[in-house]
């Protein structure tokens, strides 16, 4: 019998370029709160959230991943031509088939590249990642984009005091490719179906199709639990990508943990105890949660305020909906 003949790629990947697009509405707490009998207040006192952007009508998932790919690509000097595979995470592009990424490699002008949607929820970028560092690797990719993208404001109902705060919208995109050095370290993921429920839609199509209103599917999320999740569980997981990756909290530039709430980012800060030269992402501020695309808009933001510079080794840990959560060390590009 003749074997199989494998190929392998290059030793090292890593990101060579990033890319990001925010809708141009901001949207102030105060248009949030009569709704939800909240306040200004109350939201940034417990979620750190002070705007968030929502997308008008031609601000579509679509639109929104190519406009932060080709920012990614032209920060790559690369053209659209030479990616091989699109990747989009995401949970809010409404239309079950085809995916959102073939129609962005065909806008991108890459239609022969291989192209499919991932659903993590807020740690779909993370999981695209380790994907794509795989496949560089592999030799089944030479360039691959990976791009996380939401219009969250299309599934959230603006009447749930847990949740019509918290989300938003936007896209942000990494390029990764071969690399002399390590750019990306070992992935840490895994899923805890356990609580498959506490952040879910509320109805599935069926449902909703058989009600006599139409209506909408929209978010729902039990968010204590999640809250107590997060904060205890992922400092964990987030220690493992350092440990996995050879790099201690000293030698760490950057923390980009997923953008869920300011005081889970600040419990993990201090389960890990970073020092205080560590950099730490606070994109939520102005940007609400995301989901998929929180963590490439907020160290889209780093670089260009240089909090994040070029070769820095960045922690990246993102945690959502499943309960699925993804970390990896990344060199910043
Ligand atoms: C949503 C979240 C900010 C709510 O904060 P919390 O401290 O857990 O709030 P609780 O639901 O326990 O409610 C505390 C109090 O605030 C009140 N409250 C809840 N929502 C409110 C709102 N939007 N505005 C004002 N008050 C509110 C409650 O009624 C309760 O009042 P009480 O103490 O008088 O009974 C928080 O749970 C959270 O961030 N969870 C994680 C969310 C997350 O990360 N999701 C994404 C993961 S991908």
């Amino acid at each position: 019998m003749t074997g199989l003949r494998v190929e392998t790629g290059p030793a090292h990947a890593a990101l060579l370029g990033v890319g990001a697009y925010r809708p141009a509405r901001v949207v102030p707490n105060s248009e949030i709160v009569d709704a939800i009998d909240s306040s200004d207040e109350w939201i940034q006192q417990r979620s750190g959230i002070r705007t968030r952007r929502w997308a008008d009508d031609s601000e579509t998932i679509v639109s929104m991943s190519v406009a932060a790919a080709q920012e990614a690509l032209q920060h790559a000097g690369l053209d659209a031509r030479q990616i091989d595979c699109v990747i989009v995470a995401t949970v809010s592009h409404l239309l079950q088939t085809p995916s959102a990424a073939t129609a962005v490699a065909h806008e991108l002008g890459t239609d022969q590249a291989a192209a499919f949607d991932i659903s993590a929820a807020c740690a779909g970028f993370c999981h695209g990642v380790a994907l794509a560092n795989d496949m560089v690797r592999a030799g089944s990719a030479g360039y691959a984009l990976v791009i996380g993208v939401e219009r969250l404001s299309d599934i959230t109902d603006p009447t749930d005091r847990g949740t019509a705060f918290i989300f938003a919208d936007g896209a942000g995109a990494v390029v990764v490719g071969p690399s002399e050095t390590p750019g990306i370290g070992p992935v840490v993921w895994g899923s805890d179906g356990e609580h498959y429920d506490h952040i879910r839609s509320r109805e599935d199509w069926r449902d909703v199709l058989s009600s006599e209103e139409p209506r909408m599917p929209h978010l729902a999320m039990k968010g204590n639990p999640v809250f107590r999740w997060a904060s205890y569980s992922m400092a964990k997981v987030a220690q493992q990508a350092l440990d996995r990756a050879g790099v201690t909290v000293d030698e760490l530039d950057c923390f980009i943990p997923h953008q869920a709430n300011n005081r889970i980012t600040d419990a993990m800060a201090r389960a890990m105890r970073l020092p205080s030269s560590v950099s730490i992402a606070r994109d939520i501020v102005d940007a609400g949660n995301t989901s998929a695309a929180s963590i490439p808009l907020a160290l889209h933001r780093m670089i260009q305020e240089g909090e994040a510079r070029r070769g820095d080794l960045a922690l990246l840990v993102a945690f959502g909906a499943g309960l699925s959560y993804a970390a990896q060390v990344v060199v910043v590009p």
